[in-house]
């Protein structure tokens, strides 16, 4: 084991294969060498105490139910959130990250007119905020891609995703490195904060959904309708508490980028992360970004160690299997990525769902889909439509997911091939996906359709238009459909009418895995130095003036006492991290929690009203929910939000859980969590609780008083890792029942509780 040393110049990129591989024997010693899964080997391998596996008596015992403490080797953080990481990370008093991390500028630049013109505004825009993150950078030592360098995944996928390494990255979409064989999880500040500073980080042991892939994509059929057709199976909540393991013999015929379009929306079906075993494709892609003494280290780790494979014989808690040969593409909307129809369907289902027909634009891009893959089939799509004399019907957006991705496209060909047919090629950066999006004079105000090869599609993501549906497919179908702008036309059977009266089919789009002449970096510009280094002496600076950086004051600790609480709104429906701490117009405060906090819920709608963004005080007057949430703290009344199923789903935002808490709120009681979301409120100070009888919703109203009964108790006992709570609910009219809430703490969540939230916990910690 002593000769497995990073390359000369990788060291930093290279996961400790060796300390990894003596842990994964451990595991396996403790576990009588019982067949793991491959989620579960990279997993294991990172755990800080190998030995608190002992007393299992099988893999299948922890999986579900025993917390693990693990030691990731990395972190990655994306502008909008990483503001909230650093302002948690300083309060810590640390001179240097414990880990090696990344900042990545992206989700702060609208898109409009194009790259450059959009770039320059950005820059202008948020210089503040880009200053702040530069400069943490620079003094802890974090490296800074800044603004126009590209999507965090995307250079994550290309410079430090790896086979076997595991990772944490403050956005939800950071499984997109399981593309390369990596366990990446997205998760909130709070929880980077834990890596950054060397703290055992938590997480309770996912149940393991294998894939199996059979058959060999083809023709239209892409990478991205795996995960929109799992999506329809799973649906948003159907890989909570999972980790996806894609295995058979169709896994060959895709390429990386293609598995980590795969991995990247396996946050829509709510799974922890998703990854693939080592292949062939993840040799030529780490070659062809320029790491092939890593390629060589990891090959030769597997084949000696089995690390980046499944053993034979493992055993899933869930198996499905797609025939790539027979997948057909999907496209999945409106309004949730889970709601999944196979292109040869969507006219009928347009008309049954009435949906309008016409279609108002196209985007392809964003973290999911801007591989040299993806571009080069939609440009294969246009050239042809190019060569029958078609123009585009509709506006045409594309955003390349890196610079090195564009500086490629555009040396190659594709970007003239794009903007000689009428697209618009947006920054490098998140631009449309995340509500940046300005389509000026010209905006549709009201229901309208758009095709994109995003990810995520809720209510006011793109446009900040409620009532835009995105339908999100790959970039093909993507393509294909600006040339109809028509919902009901199938690019693999219709023909369009052309003016010369002949009619156009589309053959089936083709592209090139990898650049044949290699990729080219690009402008050096947007390169940082690979192995920064510390440096103490550099100011991060705060203005108390601003209105866009905030430093944090610490939350209150818990008292000891039991929580009694007023339900400030009881929530109907469907309520994504988008609802409960709204993006587009309110990044700009994403460094200054109270700024941020008059967001708090707005998209949420009222059960008793069917009202979104109005909560009813004692006397029955309406208030916007901020609002009502400032009125309570100010009058010292600690609140609750009671809500129905998957309550926090789609986004790491921790900002969700922060903004809550910052606004008094102690108790959040569901139907059900998104996991990173539970995590975030625990990681806040907030209590979540489930109901153990969700018919109870239906009995709380708000206004109610609710008063938990055993809190101090349970606190004393560690939490148990779960259990039952109960909670006396009292009514207006003085009608007392007391109902079973479900807790799921651990002994180390219990503490975040007891100090106020887990960065007091760390502060107290390193203070020792
Ligand atoms: Fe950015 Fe959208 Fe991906 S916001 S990180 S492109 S999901």
């Amino acid at each position: 084991l002593g000769q497995i040393k990073a390359p000369a110049g990788f060291e930093s990129r290279t996961p400790p294969y060796e300390k990894l591989i003596d842990k994964l024997f451990k595991v396996k010693h403790i576990l009588n060498n019982q067949p793991l899964t491959l989620a579960e080997k990279i997993l294991y391998a990172h755990l800080v105490e190998p030995e608190e596996l002992s007393g299992s008596a099988s893999s299948r015992d922890i999986r579900g139910n025993k917390y693990l403490k693990l030691n990731p080797d990395r972190v990655a953080m994306q502008d909008a959130s990483a503001q909230m990481a650093l302002l948690q990370f300083m309060t810590c008093g640390m001179a240097s990250t414990a880990v090696p991390a990344s900042i990545h500028c992206d989700h702060l630049i609208v898109g409009k007119e194009g790259a450059d013109v959009d770039l320059k505004s950005a820059i202008a825009t948020n210089q503040e905020v880009f200053d702040f993150l530069q400069s943490c950078g620079e003094k802890y030592g974090i490296q800074f891609w800044g603004p126009g360098s590209g999507i965090i995944h995307q250079i994550v996928l290309e410079n430090f995703s790896v086979p076997g390494l595991m990772m944490l990255g403050t956005d939800s979409h950071t499984p997109n490195a399981g593309g390369l064989g990596a366990i990446a999880i997205g998760v909130g500040g709070a929880d980077a904060v834990d890596a950054l500073t060397g703290t055992p980080w938590e997480l309770k042991a996912p149940k393991v959904l294998g894939v199996k892939l059979t058959g060999r994509m083809n023709g239209w059929t892409s990478p991205k309708d795996v995960i929109t057709h799992l999506a329809g199976i799973l649906t948003v909540r159907g890989g909570t508490g999972y980790i996806v393991e894609y295995f058979g013999e169709g896994v060959e015929s895709l390429s990386c980028t293609g598995m980590a379009t795969i991995c990247n929306m396996g946050a829509e079906i709510g799974a922890t992360t998703s990854t693939f075993p080592m292949q062939e494709a993840h040799v030529r892609y780490l070659y062809a970004t320029n790491r092939g003494p890593i390629a060589d280290l990891a090959k030769s780790v597997n084949q000696n160690y089995q690390y980046m494979t499944a053993d034979p014989g493992c055993e899933y808690d869930q198996i499905i299997e797609i025939d790539l040969s027979t997948l057909e593409p999907s496209v999945n909307g409106p309004f949730t990525p889970d709601l999944s129809t196979p292109i040869s369907k969507l006219k009928e289902t347009t008309k049954e769902n009435e949906w309008p027909e016409n279609i108002t634009a196209g985007l392809i891009g964003s973290c999911t889909n801007s591989s040299y893959q993806d571009m080069s089939r939609a440009a294969s799509i246009i050239r042809q439509a190019a060569k029958a004399g078609l123009k585009p019907k509709i506006p045409f957006f594309v955003t390349p997911g890196s610079e090195q991705i564009r500086a490629t496209i555009e040396r190659d060909g594709l970007i003239s091939t794009f903007e000689e047919n009428g697209a618009i090629v947006l920054a490098n950066a998140c631009g449309p996906c995340i509500g940046q999006w300005d389509r000026g004079e010209t905006a549709p105000k009201d229901t309208n359709v758009i095709f994109t090869s995003f990810n995520r599609n809720f209510r006011a993501r793109n446009d900040g238009n409620r009532n835009t549906m995105n339908f999100l497919t790959s970039p093909d179908i993507v393509t294909a459909m600006i040339y109809s702008g028509d919902m009901n036309f199938n690019p693999m059977k219709d023909s369009i009418q052309l003016e010369n009266g002949e009619t156009f089919k589309f053959a089936p789009p083709h592209g090139e895995e990898l650049p044949s002449e290699g990729f080219v970096a690009g402008r050096k510009e947007f390169y940082p130095p690979l192995e920064p280094k510390p440096r103490p002496e550099v100011a991060v600076n705060v203005s108390p003036e601003s209105d866009r950086l905030q430093l944090l004051e610490p939350f209150e600790p818990w008292d000891g006492r039991e929580l009694q609480t007023r339900v400030l709104i009881k929530v109907e429906g469907k309520c994504t991290t988008d609802h409960i701490s709204a993006a587009g117009v309110w990044l700009k405060y994403k460094g200054h929690l109270e700024n941020i906090s008059y967001n708090t819920l707005i998209g949420a709608q009222n059960k008793e009203t069917g009202e979104v963004n109005v909560a009813y005080d004692f006397d029955g007057k309406p208030f916007g929910i901020p609002e009502l949430m400032m009125k309570w703290k100010a009058e010292n009344v600690p609140w609750c939000v009671v809500a129905e199923h998957n309550y926090g789903e789609g986004s790491a935002r921790e900002h969700a859980a922060l903004s809550p808490r910052f606004l008094g709120g102690k108790i959040i009681l569901v139907k059900s969590f998104a996991r990173i979301h539970e995590t975030n409120l625990k990681k806040q100070g907030m209590l979540p609780l489930t109901f153990a009888d969700e018919n109870d919703y239906d009995r709380i109203g708000s206004t109610d008083l609710l008063t938990t009964v055993g809190l101090p108790d349970l606190v004393s006992k560690g939490g148990n890792n779960g259990g039952i709570l109960k909670v006396k609910v009292t009514k207006r009219n003085g009608e007392e029942f007391v109902i079973d809430c479900k807790h799921t703490m651990s002994e180390d969540q219990v503490e975040f509780f007891k100090a106020g939230s887990a960065i007091n916990y760390i502060g107290e910690q390193k203070k020792l």
